[in-house]
C-alpha cells in the first residue's frame, strides 16, 4: 500500500474556444484537471485549496469510500462547501477498486469544467485480464458553454425552462475542426499501425449523454465503471455522464486519419434536435501529410436501439456476488414534472424547489438541499434538516408488487422535500428505477454514491415483477445506470457502507430540479461497521 498525495488549488483561468475567451474554474489552472494516478489498495490523500471566491466541493466519482463517508464530496450531503480561501483535505483508501473512474466538483454547475480522471492500476504483478495494449489514452468527454456556467444554471432554473444546449461539446478539452475558430483546437492520439491501444473513456459531460465512435475501428468494451466486463466488440458506444468505460482499440487500418466523434443522444421522440459532434483524430504517424481523413459514423440522436446494444452486452468478467435474497424492495419513480407552485417557500402544498416550470422527483418527492450537510446533521442528531421518512413505494401508490395497471406511476403529484430512506447495516437491497416519462420520455443516468450495485436488468414500459426475467449470472457492477427511456432498471446492493450516500440523475440540470435522494446506511455493531468520527478541517457552512 502506498499513499498518494496531490495538492489541487483551485484556480480560475482564462481560456479562447470557439473565438471567445471566458474565466474558468480548474484545478492547478489545467483543463480537464490533473491525473489521480493510484494503485490498487493504495491511500489517496488530496489537499484542496480553494483560491477562487465559488464555494466548492470535490467527488470522487465511483470511489466507493468504504467507511469514509465524510471525503465523499456532495456539497450539503456530507459536507459543507470549501469557501474561498479555506482548504480540506480529502482521505480515502481505494480496497480493491481499480480501473477508471473520475473525479468532479460537486457543487451548482462546476463540474462543467472541474474534472479530471482517476486511473487506478492493479497492483504489481497482477495481469489486466486482456492483453495488456501498447499504449493507454484517458478520453475525456465534456461540455463547454461560451457562457459561464453558474448564473447560467440560476438563470435556467428561474427561468422554468430546460438548459440551453452546449455550445460545443469537448473531447479532452477540444472541440475539434466542425466548430467556429477550431480547426486546430483538435485532441489527437497518434498511432502506429498494427499496435494496441486501452482508450479510458470517461463521460464527465453536464446535461447529456453521448455517443462515441472511432471511423472504421472497432471498440472493444474491457470495462465499465472500474470493473471488468467480458470483451465485447462495437462499432460506437454509448456512454452516459457518470460513466467510464476502457475499451481496447487495434491500430488495423491502412495509415491515415480516423476521426473519433463525440455525438448526442437525446432519446426524447417529440422534439428535433441538432447538434455538432466533437472530433478527435485517432492518427496514424506514418500517414502523409495529406492523406485521408475519415469521419465516423454515430447513431442519430434518437437511437435507443444502438444503446440497447451496448447495455446488453456489458456483462461482469467475473463470478458476481449479487446478493439472490432481498431484505428492501423497494420501487422509485424517476422522472419530470411540470410544477405548479412558484414559491420558493418549502412548504407541504408547494410542488417545486423553484420558481420555474419545470421540476423533477423521485417516488414524488422534488428533493431540496438542505443549508448544513446531511451527514453532519444525521451524525450529530441534529433535528429539523431532514426526515428519515423517504417513500419506499411512489407517493401515488402504485402497487408494483401486482403490477396494478390501472394506477401506473407518474409524477404529477409531487412535494418537496429533504428526505432520506434509512437503510439497516448489512440488508440487501433490490431497487427498481421506473422511469416515468410524464414530460417527455428521457433517459435518465442515475448514480448512487458510496457503491457499486449490480444491473440485474432493465426494460422498456413499466417493471412487471411477473413477467420479468434477471440477471443474476453475470450482471455489471456499475456506478451509474442508464434508465431506459419509458422504462425500468433493476438494481442490487448490499447496504453495508454505513453513512448518507446521494443518489441522483447525473443529468445536472435535473438534480437542480429535484431529481435525487438520500439514503442513510445505520452503523453495524464492529468497528469494520462504524462510520468514524468527522475529520477536524470539516468546512463549516
Ligand atoms: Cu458524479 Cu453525485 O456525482
Amino acid at each position: 500500500m502506498t499513499t498518494r498525495f496531490y495538492d489541487f488549488k483551485v484556480q480560475t483561468m482564462r481560456i479562447t474556444k470557439l473565438c471567445e475567451s471566458k474565466d474558468i474554474i480548474t484545478i492547478n489552472k489545467m483543463f480537464p484537471g490533473p491525473v489521480v494516478y493510484a494503485q490498487e489498495d493504495d491511500r489517496v490523500i488530496v489537499n484542496v485549496t480553494n483560491e477562487t471566491p465559488h464555494n466548492i466541493t470535490i467527488h470522487w466519482h465511483g470511489v466507493r469510500q468504504r467507511l469514509s463517508c465524510w471525503y465523499d464530496g456532495p456539497a450539503y450531503i456530507t459536507q459543507c462547501p470549501i469557501q474561498g480561501g479555506q482548504s480540506f483535505t480529502y482521505e480515502f483508501s481505494l480496497g480493491q477498486q481499480k480501473g477508471t473512474l473520475f473525479w468532479h466538483a460537486h457543487t451548482s454547475w462546476l463540474r462543467a469544467t472541474v474534472y479530471g480522471a482517476i486511473v487506478v492500476h492493479p497492483k504489481t504483478g497482477v495481469p489486466y485480464p486482456f492483453k495488456y495494449p501498447n499504449e493507454e489514452h484517458i478520453v475525456i468527454l465534456g461540455e463547454h458553454w461560451v457562457r459561464d456556467v453558474v448564473p447560467m444554471e440560476k438563470e435556467v432554473l428561474a427561468s422554468g425552462g430546460g438548459p440551453p444546449p452546449a455550445d460545443a461539446f469537448l473531447i479532452n478539452g477540444h472541440p475539434g475542426p466542425n466548430y467556429n475558430c477550431s480547426t486546430n483546437d483538435v485532441y489527437k492520439i497518434h498511432v502506429i499501425h498494427g499496435k494496441t491501444y486501452l482508450l479510458r473513456i470517461i463521460n464527465a459531460a453536464l446535461n447529456m449523454e453521448h455517443f462515441f465512435a472511432i471511423a472504421n475501428h472497432k471498440l472493444t468494451i474491457v470495462e465499465a465503471d472500474a470493473e471488468y466486463t467480458k470483451p465485447f466488440t462495437v462499432d460506437r458506444l454509448m456512454i452516459a455522464p457518470g460513466q467510464t468505460m476502457n475499451v481496447l482499440v487495434t491500430a488495423d487500418q491502412s495509415n491515415g486519419r480516423y476521426s473519433m466523434a463525440m455525438g448526442a443522444y437525446m432519446s426524447a421522440r417529440n422534439i428535433t434536435f441538432q447538434s455538432i459532434p466533437a472530433i478527435a483524430y485517432f492518427q496514424y504517424t506514418n500517414a502523409a501529410v495529406n492523406s485521408f481523413t475519415k469521419s465516423a459514423k454515430l447513431p442519430s440522436f434518437k437511437d435507443d436501439l444502438a444503446v440497447k446494444t451496448v447495455m446488453d452486452g456489458l456483462r461482469s468478467l467475473n463470478p458476481v456476488a449479487v446478493p439472490l435474497e432481498i431484505d428492501k424492495n423497494l420501487f422509485f419513480t424517476i422522472g419530470l414534472n411540470v410544477q405548479k407552485c412558484k414559491s420558493h417557500q418549502p412548504s407541504k402544498n408547494c410542488k417545486a424547489t423553484h420558481g420555474g416550470v419545470l421540476a423533477a422527483s423521485m417516488n414524488n418527492i422534488s428533493f431540496v438541499m438542505p443549508n448544513i450537510s446531511l451527514l453532519h446533521a444525521y451524525y450529530n442528531k441534529i433535528n429539523g434538516y431532514f426526515s428519515e421518512d423517504f417513500p419506499g413505494v411512489p407517493l401515488n401508490s402504485y402497487d408494483y408488487v401486482n403490477g396494478a395497471p390501472n394506477n401506473i406511476p407518474n409524477d404529477t403529484q409531487s412535494l418537496i422535500g429533504t428526505r432520506a430512506k434509512v437503510l439497516d447495516y448489512g440488508s440487501r437491497v433490490q431497487l427498481i428505477l421506473q422511469d416515468t416519462g410524464t414530460v417527455s420520455t428521457e433517459n435518465h443516468p442515475i448514480h448512487l454514491h458510496g457503491y457499486s450495485f449490480y444491473v440485474v436488468g432493465y426494460g422498456s414500459g413499466n417493471y412487471n415483477p411477473q413477467t420479468v426475467k434477471l440477471n443474476l449470472v453475470d450482471p455489471p457492477y456499475m456506478n451509474t445506470v442508464g434508465v431506459p427511456v419509458g422504462g425500468w432498471a433493476a438494481i442490487r446492493f448490499v447496504a453495508d457502507n454505513p453513512g448518507v450516500w446521494f443518489m441522483h440523475c447525473h443529468l445536472e440540470i435535473h438534480t437542480s430540479w429535484g431529481l435525487s435522494m438520500a439514503f442513510i446506511v445505520k452503523n453495524g455493531k464492529g468497528e469494520m461497521e462504524t462510520l468514524p468520527h468527522p475529520p477536524n478541517d470539516a468546512p463549516k457552512c
